[in-house]
């Protein structure tokens, strides 16, 4: 498994994160004290979590298995309800206490929401780090302005800046690649990508016009239900693709994601053991930019930005942004 240098903080995590929302729901905590012991034979040392997944159970058995492996992990958890001081400074020290340690390596805004105050959210943050409670906070969700009016806030004061934008980036969902993303590479942000598998709509086992597969979130996610209606015939021809080119779907779909020099982590959700070994193959495998526009093409997904559309370099070309950013002296 590659290392990457998680935004600019000298500190390397696995290129793969580890994502345990299904700790404690589709995967008790024998199943998932194996895929721990597997991610860390495997080089994964990447691991999200959050206080609201499974109402705390998630971090409660993740506190259980990683007794003895806590050092050799880089731990990402969020906060639970609301986004205000009481709710930063107390959810901490809720969440350690359920993962049985003194410190998480990142903190992070699990949601903005309507009427936050930014300045009460980044000092409460910077308190949590100056407590030794967390090695770096950063956020969820957050809009390209959010994120830089917060680090100005963070600037002016001296405070712990938001090093990690939290975002769902996947084939189908591509809001992100207008401001998010090149915001990120300019400013050295780290993008976790959640939802690379689009919850399993790319895995192979959804198929157009065929029964949802047994024991699926498909079941019971009304999401993978209308992606599957309405992206069916995409779907197929991703489906198609990678068997041409012999490789799985997994492997596809996490190419895709990792294409994006912007993209830090993937961070992808496994069930069970079985599942592990597909993913962490697909860190083995890079798409060609041919095969990039291809298989972008199955999905009409691109997202218009504003300013009429007349700056599509600024997006599309991550070497040119990349060219102009480093003529600029950034
Ligand atoms: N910050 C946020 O707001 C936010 C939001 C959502 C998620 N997240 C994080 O992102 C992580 C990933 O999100 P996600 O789980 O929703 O999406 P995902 O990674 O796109 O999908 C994971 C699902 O794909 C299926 N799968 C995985 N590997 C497979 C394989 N080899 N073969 C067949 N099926 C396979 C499993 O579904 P089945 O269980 O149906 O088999 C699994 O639950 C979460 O665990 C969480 O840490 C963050």
């Amino acid at each position: 498994m590659n290392t990457v240098e998680f935004a600019n903080t000298g500190v390397h995590v696995s290129e793969m994160c580890l994502g345990t929302m299904m700790f404690g729901s589709r995967c008790d905590a024998a199943e998932a004290d194996r895929i721990l012991g597997t991610c860390l034979d495997q080089g994964i040392n990447f691991i999200d979590t959050a206080a609201m997944y499974g109402n705390g159970e998630t971090e409660r058995i993740l506190g259980q298995i990683m007794k003895g492996r806590r050092e050799k992990l880089f731990l990402a958890t969020k906060v639970h309800k609301g986004v205000d001081r009481r709710s930063i400074l107390e959810g901490i020290d809720e969440s350690l206490a359920r993962l049985q340690t003194d410190y998480v390596d990142l903190y992070l805004i699990h949601w903005p929401v309507e009427g936050m105050r930014p300045l009460e959210i980044m000092e409460a943050l910077n308190q949590v780090v100056t407590q030794g409670k967390a090695r770096f906070v950063g956020c969820c969700n957050y809009p390209a302005w959010l994120l830089a009016h917060s680090n100005a806030i963070a600037a002016r004061n001296g405070w712990a800046p938001l090093v990690c934008n939290q975002v769902a980036y996947n084939i189908i969902e591509r809001g992100v690649e207008v401001e998010i993303l090149p915001q990120a590479l300019a400013e050295g942000i780290a993008i976790t990508a959640y939802r690379p598998l689009v919850q399993g709509l790319l895995t192979g086992k959804y198929r157009w016009g065929q029964p949802l597969p047994e024991n699926s979130r498909g079941q019971t996610s009304a999401q993978i239900i209308t992606w599957l209606s309405q992206y069916g015939e995409g779907v197929e021809r991703f489906i198609r693709f990678a068997e041409a080119r012999s490789i799985t779907p997994v492997q596809l779909a996490i190419a895709w994601v990792r294409h994006s020099p912007a993209v830090t982590s993937p961070i992808v959700g496994v069930s069970s053991l079985s599942q592990l070994q597909a993913t962490i193959d697909a860190f083995a495998w890079d798409l060609s930019p041919e095969d990039y526009e291809t298989v972008t093409a199955f999905f009409d997904t691109e997202v218009k930005e504003e300013g009429l559309q007349r700056f599509p370099g600024l997006r599309y070309n991550f070497p040119r942004l990349r060219r102009n950013l480093h003529l600029l002296g950034m």
